[in-house]
């Protein structure tokens, strides 16, 4: 075996800590502080046996890992912005990416609780109300998210992450512009508008409510209409 083949660099991955509804998430043995996200086997199997030097071949292999390549684009635009702001965006790190021999891992920034165990999303916080301090820090989140210019089109519970190190909420998936044309990315009212929408779905699976003047979340859920 020598270097050059992808076998000698494969990434060594350890055990399945989560699997969402697009990637199984691992522990990476040789760093704690980091995950590693490979796509689910729904988006593997359109792949296989794909020849990258076919122009067919090259795109499917581009869609079936697309959401790694627009969150990379929007990792790599909150950097840009976070080089001249004394802060730090609020997002999960994108550390690159590795071979696994599960398919190509998205290598990410572990976001811990006290105990240096994987964080409590905002779906395990809601299991009772939320106090008062997390409110506020929920609602830091939403308007760093605004400010950061971040184009987000999932903002669903389970995606944020509590980050108790820092005393902040971050966004580990649903970032990232789908569309060909990125005009959100390029269009901060357009972003707002798309975040709008974004946090007025995350308010229907949450008992909060979306206040869309104000741009905040507020305890309790929306009485159902009639
Ligand atoms: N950076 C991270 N740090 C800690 N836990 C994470 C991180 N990213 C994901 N997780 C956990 O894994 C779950 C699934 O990850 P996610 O990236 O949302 O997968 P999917 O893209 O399939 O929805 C999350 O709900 C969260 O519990
Ligand atoms: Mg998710």
């Amino acid at each position: 075996m020598t270097l050059h083949s992808s076998a000698a660099r494969t990434t060594p991955v350890g055990d399945e800590i989560a699997c969402g509804s697009e990637r199984h998430v691992y522990l990476l043995p040789e760093a704690p502080d980091r995950l590693l996200k490979v796509m689910r086997a729904k988006h593997l199997r359109a792949i296989e046996g794909c020849d990258d030097r076919t122009w067919r071949g090259w795109l499917r292999i581009r869609k079936a890992h697309a959401l790694f390549r627009r969150e990379q684009r929007a990792w790599s635009d909150a950097m840009l912005r976070a080089s001249v702001r004394d802060a730090w965006p609020p997002l999960s790190g994108i550390a690159g990416l590795g071979l696994t021999p599960s398919g190509l891992g998205e290598v990410v920034e572990r976001i811990v609780d006290a105990e240096g165990q994987t964080a409590p999303t905002l779906a395990d916080l809601l299991h009772a109300p939320l106090s008062a301090e997390m409110l506020t820090a929920l609602n830091a989140f939403v308007a760093a998210l605004y400010d950061w210019h971040i184009p987000a089109y999932d903002l669903g519970p389970k995606n944020i992450l509590w980050e108790d190190t820092t005393g902040r909420f971050v966004l580990v998936d649903g970032f990232g512009d789908r569309s060909v044309l990125p005009l959100k990315t390029w269009i901060r009212r357009l972003n707002d508008r798309r975040l709008d929408r974004a946090f007025a779905e995350t308010a229907q699976k949450c008992p909060l409510t979306w206040n869309p003047r104000t741009r905040a979340f507020e305890q309790g859920a929306r009485p159902a209409t009639q």
